[in-house]
């Protein structure tokens, strides 16, 4: 796999740190919750939902929902739509959705406005990494990996065009010499 247009943002050393540091805060708060239900949200977050459920040390189970933003072929963005819904019923469990980015917030914003009214005993939100300058909305983020500037982020869950989401560190696409990603756009096909 071609690493010519990346540059290494978050070694992976430094990703196995921090996801350590997320599991201890996340073990400690919920200590007292009985069972906590991971939510991840497909496709980018696999890798870091597996590290992370691997690395707490509360009981729960994991479940999955896809959702989708972006029109393929475009960079235009449409409505959020769910794709795949969950397996399981959350009424009455502690709920921690896990994504790999929050970027402009719309996914997150939208997933919370179709849980919320299924009445989990509380919702919270982990993301390994967020773009405060993207932010569309004042959406919380509960726990954070790292906050990043408005680059083009790979590996490590993340794609560019359906590449580079196996890469064990995260990389910035840079666009010399190929437009890719302009600032504040994105491709469809991640
Ligand atoms: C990415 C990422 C988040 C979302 C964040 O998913 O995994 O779910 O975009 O963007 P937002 O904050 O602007 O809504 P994407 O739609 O690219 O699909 P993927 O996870 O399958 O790569």
């Amino acid at each position: 796999m071609t690493r010519e247009k990346t540059e290494i943002l978050f070694s992976e050393e430094s990703i196995r740190k921090r996801v350590g540091e997320l599991a201890r805060q996340i073990s400690s708060d919920y200590r007292d919750c009985g069972e906590l239900l991971l939510v991840g949200v497909l496709r980018g977050c696999y890798i870091f939902l597996a590290d992370l459920s691997r690395r707490l040390s509360i009981p729960g189970g994991i479940d999955f929902v896809a959702l989708s933003a972006y029109d393929r072929g475009t960079t235009a963005t449409g409505p959020v739509r769910l794709v795949m819904d969950l397996r399981t019923e959350i009424a009455g469990k502690h709920v921690l959705i896990v994504e790999d980015i929050v970027d402009t917030g719309r996914t997150l914003d939208y997933l919370l406005s179709i849980l919320r009214p299924r009445n989990p005993a509380s919702l919270r939100t982990c993301a390994f990494l967020r773009k405060p300058s993207r932010l569309s909305k004042d959406l919380k983020v509960d726990y954070v990996g790292f906050d990043i500037p408005d680059v083009w982020v790979v590996g490590y869950g993340l794609d560019y065009m359906g590449r580079y989401r196996s890469l064990s560190d995260i990389g910035i696409i840079r666009a010399e010499g190929d437009p890719g990603p302009a600032a504040g756009a994105r491709p469809a096909v991640r």
